[in-house]
């Protein structure tokens, strides 16, 4: 199993600290120095589902005949905690779309969302390998679409600078050689006050978070996630090429990039232009990598990220 190929869509309307000072009371010097964001993207039109389909749209670009890939596609998993619906579920939205688009007489099946905040990506991945591994057929797409503007609350600055709106996009492969070489998964349900997103109707429904508190907690999950991903494997820091983490701020990079001992420069990093995109962080940020010819074939990756749950995970894998 590899990842054939990936995909993203950003939207256009910038963000930038600069517009933040004039709404809430904070400045660029502190969002920068403090998390390493200067700019995020904001949605206006499209929805979660069409930010997906998008993603996906894009993928697909870059493969030869993807009616053929889609036909023979198990399923649809979108990573998001920002769907338009509770149900339809994005998933089977995106798979509506297809069929409609490519006249699909086989559409992808097995179609639903997870919801595991900023590692959602990590969970669907997982899922989507485990899924397609028993099944004859041979691709699977794995979206991370997330659109946080929604439930953010504008007038809270210790959380409306954070977050961005995108989706990323990759379409598993199986064959046979097996790519992925060890997982690590984990939640830990009992930190829910630190960071929570009410969906009951006497409550407001924006994101609530006591950051440092959550950052140490990062910090730790983090950390141990990938030590324990090259363990499994036996392999080195030295032996990876690239780290794609989740991107929740640069601090928690760095301080996760020591204690870990792989340099910070192995750290694919594009918080400063895009903030934390939740669920699409870590696809996005690998297909910018692709596209910057930062990743090649055979290099070892290593994707990790920690959120909302809270939940973390890591994989190990060959491009
Ligand atoms: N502008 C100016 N001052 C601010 C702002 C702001 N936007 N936000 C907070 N402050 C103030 C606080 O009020 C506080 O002031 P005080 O000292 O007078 O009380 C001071 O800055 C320090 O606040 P802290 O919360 O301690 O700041 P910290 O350095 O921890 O940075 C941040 C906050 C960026 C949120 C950080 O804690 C963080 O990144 N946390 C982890 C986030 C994360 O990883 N979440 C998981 C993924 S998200 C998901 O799953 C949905």
């Amino acid at each position: 199993m590899k990842i054939l190929t990936c995909g993203a869509y950003i939207p256009n309307k910038v963000l930038t600290n600069l517009d933040l000072e004039k709404i809430v009371d904070t400045s660029d010097k502190w969002i920068k120095e403090r998390t390493g964001i200067e700019e995020r993207r904001i949605e206006e039109e499209k929805s979660t589902a069409s930010m997906a389909l998008e993603a996906l749209e894009n993928a697909l670009s870059k493969v030869d005949n993807p009616k053929n890939i889609l036909e023979n596609t198990l399923g649809i998993i979108v990573a998001t905690s920002t769907p338009d619906y509770l149900f339809p579920s994005t998933a089977c939205l995106v798979q509506g779309k297809l069929i409609e688009k490519y006249n699909l007489k086989n559409p992808p099946q097995v179609c639903f969302d997870i919801l595991a905040a900023c590692s959602g990506f990590i969970y669907a991945i997982y899922n989507a390998y485990n899924l397609l591994k028993h099944s004859e057929k041979k691709y699977f797409i794995v979206i991370g679409s997330e659109k946080y503007s929604k439930i953010i609350n504008w007038k809270d600055r210790t959380t409306c600078i954070l977050f961005g709106d995108a989706a990323g996009c990759t379409i598993l492969e199986k064959g046979d050689q097996d790519n992925f070489l060890s997982f690590d998964i984990g939640s830990d349900g009992r930190y829910k006050n630190l960071l929570y997103v009410p969906c009951v109707d006497d409550q407001d429904k924006y994101l609530k978070m006591k950051g440092n508190e959550v950052f140490k907690i990062a910090i730790r999950s983090l950390s141990s996630s990938i030590l324990k991903v090259l363990k499994k494997a036996n392999k080195k820091p030295e032996d990876i090429s690239y780290v794609i983490p989740h991107q929740a701020n640069i601090r928690i990079l760095k301080l996760v990039a020591e204690r870990t001992k792989i340099p910070l420069e192995k750290f694919f990093i594009n918080i400063e232009r895009l903030g934390n995109t939740s669920a699409a962080s870590i696809p996005v940020a690998m297909n910018e990598a692709i596209e910057k010819n930062l990743i090649k074939r055979d290099d070892l990756i290593l994707l990790t990220a920690f959120g909302g749950g809270f939940t973390w995970g890591s994989i190990l894998l060959k491009f």
